[in-house]
């Protein structure tokens, strides 16, 4: 049996041991960064409320069917994203370019997501001394532009964050990535719970609330549309393979719907926890809710100042923060890890290493991006802002709209019944066909108009 078979058949492969686990190394990949930083300064930067609203839209209607879908596909071939669609493709048809795309989008993403997590790592221990720990947007704000503008510190964090990634992604999947996930999301929920009530009691707190829930859609346009569309598709980690590699190894006996729909909705909570730890106390201390990506480094420090034993609590609340980015980068990881081992039968440790040596190069150009390389600009963008836009509105995006076609033209309603209801074992006829039916018709269309639409192709 050559390898692609042994890997179709299952045999002697590393995957997710619980049902919890499965639940959880999930959510870990979904949750991250996105929730607690991109979120927050999206909907700020976007107008509040009618951006909630048309993001939730398409986390329902197109995010939902193409995570389900990546899953199935991916728990059907039990193999990294390239071969996974090369195996399920009709023999001669592409399809596999969608991860070579998706391992394209995964070194981009990574290479400014890792610069964030590392400002988030700085943070925490600028959190155990004093220097934030303020109401002041002009000191928070300082303190913030002074780390984000010295070229040494940005990288060395930069390094130290993917270091202690390959680490991890070394030890495997149930030992690594699951482990490291069961253990640390539930304490962030219960983090983001406390964070949030007491931003909730801070006085003036009820006008964040009204921007996150009473919406202006005159602040509707083609570009916040793509923007909600293109986070929807980051915040699931969908749209490159990733969740395709997470359903390889998805147990047989999983419900794919039922825990993809969880998943969902928990990722849905986190984000509106971390907006609501966030707006109340950016209008209660009068900061500015469209700052962008520094929202969450400058209005944090300042909800901590302003309760008891706050000092305490910023240190965990950022180690959370960190933790979070960590489940996410691991499932990052993860997609050219696999693919490379997999199609240059390169062993795991090799894999990871010639990954990581790559990203320190295209890292460390978003690393730079706010000091010696502030200057170096494409469309207007530094690196970090080019590689965040293309990803997100570009990338993801196209890759969705062709998992969609593949899933709902290609491989087909029969083969998604067999393969949602576990051979049968499950009663979901009715969701399978809703979901061939918005995979075939609606998603792609939709996606493929806001795309165009936000790129202001028409
Ligand atoms: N979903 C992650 C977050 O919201 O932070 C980011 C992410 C992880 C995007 C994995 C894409 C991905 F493949």
């Amino acid at each position: 049996m050559n390898k692609n078979k042994a890997a179709v058949a299952g045999k002697s492969r590393d995957g997710f041991t619980s049902s919890f686990g499965v639940l959880a190394a999930t959510l870990g990949s979904a949750v991250g960064l996105g929730n607690i930083w991109k979120f927050p300064y999206l909907t700020g930067t976007n107008g509040g409320a009618g951006f909630l609203i048309v993001y939730v839209l398409a986390t329902l209607v197109v995010g939902l069917p193409v995570m389900i879908a990546e899953i199935m596909l991916g728990r059907k071939a039990k193999a990294d994203a390239f071969t996974t669609l090369k195996t399920l493709a009709p023999a001669g048809q592409p399809w596999w370019v969608i991860s070579v795309m998706g391992v394209a989008a995964a070194f981009l993403i990574m290479a400014f997501y890792s610069e964030v997590a590392a400002w988030v790592f700085a943070y925490v221990f600028k959190a155990m001394g004093s220097s934030i720990v303020t109401h002041d947007p002009k000191v928070t704000s300082a303190a913030f532009g002074q780390l984000i503008s010295d070229p040494l510190q940005s990288l060395l964090w930069q390094w130290l964050v993917l270091a202690l990634i390959a680490g991890i992604l070394l030890m495997g999947v149930a030992k690594g990535i699951e482990a490291v996930a069961k253990k640390l999301m539930p304490l962030l929920f219960l983090l983001l719970l406390v964070v949030g009530a007491r931003s909730l009691m801070l006085p003036g707190a009820s006008a964040g609330v009204g921007f996150l829930f009473h919406p202006d859609f005159s602040k509707i346009s083609a570009g916040v549309v793509l923007t909600a569309v293109g986070l929807a598709f980051f915040k699931l980690s969908i749209g490159m393979g990733t969740m395709m590699t997470y359903g390889s190894y998805f147990r047989d006996d999983q419900n794919i719907p039922a825990t993809t729909l969880r998943v969902m909705c928990a990722d849905l909570f986190v984000s509106m926890l971390a907006g609501l730890a966030i707006f109340p106390a950016v209008f209660a201390f009068g900061f500015e809710p469209a700052a962008g990506p520094s929202l969450l480094f400058i209005t944090i420090p300042a909800v901590f100042a302003s309760m008891p034993l706050g000092h305490l609590f910023m240190v965990v609340f950022f180690f959370l923060t960190a933790i979070s980015a960590v489940g996410a980068m691991l499932s990052l990881l993860e997609v050219p890890v696999s693919v490379i081992s997999g199609r240059f039968h390169m062993s795991r440790v090799k894999a990871t290493i010639l990954t990581l040596l790559l990203l320190l190069v295209v890292g460390s150009g978003c690393a730079l991006s706010n000091s010696s390389m502030a200057g170096f600009k494409v469309f207007g963008m530094t690196l970090f802002d080019l590689f965040d836009f293309c990803t997100s509105n570009v990338l993801l995006p196209l890759g969705g709209i062709l998992l969609c076609i593949f899933t709902g033209w290609v491989w087909g309603l029969d083969r998604t019944r067999l393969a949602l209801s576990n051979q049968g074992a499950l009663n979901n006829q009715g969701l399978c066909r809703l979901l061939v039916f918005l995979l075939r018709y609606v998603s792609p269309l939709l996606i493929l108009v806001v795309m165009l639409k936000g790129l202001k192709v028409f």
